[in-house]
Parts: C-alpha cells; sequence; structure tokens
C-alpha cells in the first residue's frame, strides 16, 4: 500500500486574493512551530504580489511558497500573467495549476492545465494539479468521470519522473463548510490511484485532500488510505487553524510508521 507508508505528507496552503501584513504574520508564526514537525513538507502558496517577500521570511525554515497559477510561457506579451520562472525567481518551490476557481472564473482547460504543468516542470516547479467535479456533477453521478478526464488531460504533459502532486477538491466542498464523507474521499483518492498507476505514475505522487479542511476535519481525513496530505484555504490563514491541519497530516505518518 502507497501512502500509508511513510513517505511525508504535503500540506499546501492556498491564500487566493487574500494577505496582507496580518497573514505574514501569522505565517511566520507557522513557519516557527513547524520547525519540531517532522514527516510532513508544508507549502503556502499566497498571492504574487507576497510571493518574494514571504519567500524572505521563511528562509532557512520548514515552510516553503508557491504560486496560485503561472502563464504556460516563459515570458512574452502576457499582460496581467506571470510565468513558472518568476515564481521560481520569487522563491516558489510549488504551483497550484487548474484550480476550479481558475477554471470556473477563467475558462481554464485541461490542455491548458497540462501546459502549464510542463512549464511549471521546467522551471524547477512542483505543480499541484487539482481536480474535482462541480455539485451537478456529483449528484448526477459523474465524479469519477470527470476525474479521469481532468487526470488525463491535465498530466498529459507530465513525465513519469516529474515531481508533481495531485489534489482532490470536489468543487461544492470549496469554501462551502461541507467536507465531503471519508468514504467519499476514500473512493475517489483510490480511483486517482489506480489512474495515476495505470499512466504509470509512481505511487510517491501525493494525492491530497481539499475543500472545508479544518482542524475540526483533518484527523479523520488525513488516516484515510491515499490521502497524502491537504490543500487548505480559508484554515490556512490563521496560525491557529492551519497548525492543528499540519500536525493532524504529521500525526498520521507517525502512525503509519509506528
Ligand atoms: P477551502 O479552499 O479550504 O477554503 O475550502 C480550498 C481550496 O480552494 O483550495
Amino acid at each position: 500500500m502507497a501512502s500509508r507508508s511513510r513517505s511525508p505528507r504535503l500540506v499546501v496552503g492556498n491564500w487566493k486574493m487574500n494577505g496582507g501584513a496580518g497573514e505574514l504574520a501569522e505565517a511566520v508564526r507557522v513557519n516557527e512551530a513547524a520547525r519540531g514537525i517532522g514527516g510532513v513538507r508544508i507549502g503556502m502558496c499566497p498571492p504574487a504580489t507576497l510571493l518574494h517577500r514571504l519567500s524572505e521570511c521563511f528562509a532557512g525554515g520548514p515552510i516553503a511558497t508557491g504560486g496560485q497559477d503561472c502563464h504556460a510561457a516563459p515570458a512574452g506579451a502576457f499582460t496581467g500573467d506571470v510565468s513558472a520562472e518568476m515564481l521560481a525567481e520569487a522563491g516558489a518551490r510549488f504551483v497550484i495549476l487548474g484550480h476550479s476557481e481558475r477554471r470556473s472564473g477563467h475558462g481554464e482547460t485541461d490542455d491548458l492545465v497540462a501546459a502549464k504543468a510542463r512549464a511549471a516542470v521546467a522551471a524547477g516547479l512542483e505543480p499541484i494539479i487539482c481536480v474535482g467535479e462541480t455539485r451537478a456533477q456529483h449528484e448526477a453521478g459523474e465524479t469519477l468521470a470527470v476525474i479521469r478526464r481532468q487526470l488525463r488531460g491535465g498530466l498529459a504533459a507530465t513525465r513519469q519522473d516529474d515531481a508533481f502532486a495531485i489534489a482532490y477538491e470536489p468543487v461544492w466542498a470549496i469554501g462551502s463548510g461541507q467536507v465531503a464523507t471519508t468514504a467519499h474521499i476514500a473512493t475517489v483518492h483510490d480511483f486517482i490511484r489506480s489512474q495515476l498507476r495505470a499512466l504509470a505514475f509512481t505511487d510517491h505522487v501525493p494525492i491530497l485532500y481539499g475543500g472545508s479542511v479544518s482542524a475540526a476535519s483533518s484527523g479523520e481525513i488525513a488516516g484515510v488510505d491515499e490521502v497524502g496530505g491537504f490543500l487548505v484555504g480559508g484554515a490556512s490563514l490563521k496560525s491557529d487553524s492551519f497548525l492543528p491541519i499540519i500536525l493532524s497530516a504529521a500525526e498520521a505518518v507517525a502512525l503509519a510508521v509506528g
């Protein structure tokens, strides 16, 4: 069994279009507290304007930074966009790609996500590729078909030895306070693992869960087979809510090892 293994979990905060001095101070607090926590890699993805500053704040500490999106081209006449190289230059290790808010708000397709993932890897970044069904697709019983399509499309340009992660985020669970049940998460994460295997990707690819993760739900979800960590929105903005989620992931590794 792959992810009940001792592989470190990955917990990533997605600030979305939020963040200022208060959030930077909270992030520094998390960075300090996380120094003693093993078994987990941590990322924080602030708005692009804060990336360089946050990377400097974290220098020498356990948390890495990431972007929330990137352009597929390395440079050029793309007003308002940021390239993967620019994120890397600002200190980023990760980049979130294909988030449902990019898909719905900016019309991003699986082909575009695939091109961005290629660009991210070329720039030395680890893409976190998001997949997830809408409420209507969920209710129509289309979840696995949607996930299969998004995975196959979004990973079309990713190679077997590229470092990347998948984040399963049911759209209906994002920002709604309605966390998916552990049974649903288990089914979808097992399905994602089987799809990754069919595409010849190793079991080291972490499969994160995202969607209203909180301190109250993270312990139970972290114990689900094939949950390799979390992508956290709202709860990543405050140390009091983010730290317990990081600890839940670390604990799951300790249990698997122990
Ligand atoms: P949420 O967001 O934790 O606020 O639901 C998760 C995400 O969109 O990545």
